[in-house]
């Protein structure tokens, strides 16, 4: 059994996307074992981005996840980081498999609707991030 990091993204929650991206996941046969919706604040977004905080869109990045609400959900299943991974398509929607979430629901390289883990290190980090131990359930 494995576990990852999702998050619907600010645009994905304003665009009342939050159903259809769920009901995907459960489609998968993935099971959801936490979940919260919060609104991140600059400080709490740059630490969850440390990795890319030298990148040119990092500014731009932080805006943007701090501009509205977002859903974060641990997801678990057999192989889960790289199957949300393939679900989710490529970071830039234009890039991204037909059928991807991306691919339908994105708006840009940086507005595109999901996050989900890269590696099993990441998929701890992020969600030691966002919740306790407490609050997922088994
Ligand atoms: P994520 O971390 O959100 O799952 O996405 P990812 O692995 O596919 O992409 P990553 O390289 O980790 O980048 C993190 C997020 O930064 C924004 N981004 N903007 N303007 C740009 O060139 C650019 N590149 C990346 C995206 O929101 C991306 O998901
Ligand atoms: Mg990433």
């Amino acid at each position: 059994m494995e576990r990852t990091l999702a998050i619907i993204k600010p645009d994905g929650v304003s665009n009342g996307l939050i159903g259809e991206i769920i009901k995907r996941i459960e489609a998968e046969g993935i099971k959801i074992v936490g979940m919260k919706m919060l609104h991140l604040d600059r400080f709490k977004a740059e630490g969850f981005y440390y990795v890319h905080r030298s990148k040119p869109f990092f500014n731009s990045l932080i805006d943007y996840m701090t501009s509205g609400p977002i859903v974060v959900m641990v997801l678990q299943a057999p192989d889960v980081i790289n199957r949300w991974r393939k679900l989710m398509g490529a970071t830039d929607p234009k890039q991204a498999e037909p059928g991807t979430i991306r691919a339908e629901m994105g708006l840009n390289i940086e507005r595109n609707v999901v996050h989900g883990s890269d590696s099993k290190d990441s998929a701890m980090y992020e969600i030691n991030y966002f919740f306790k131990g407490t609050e997922l359930v088994d």
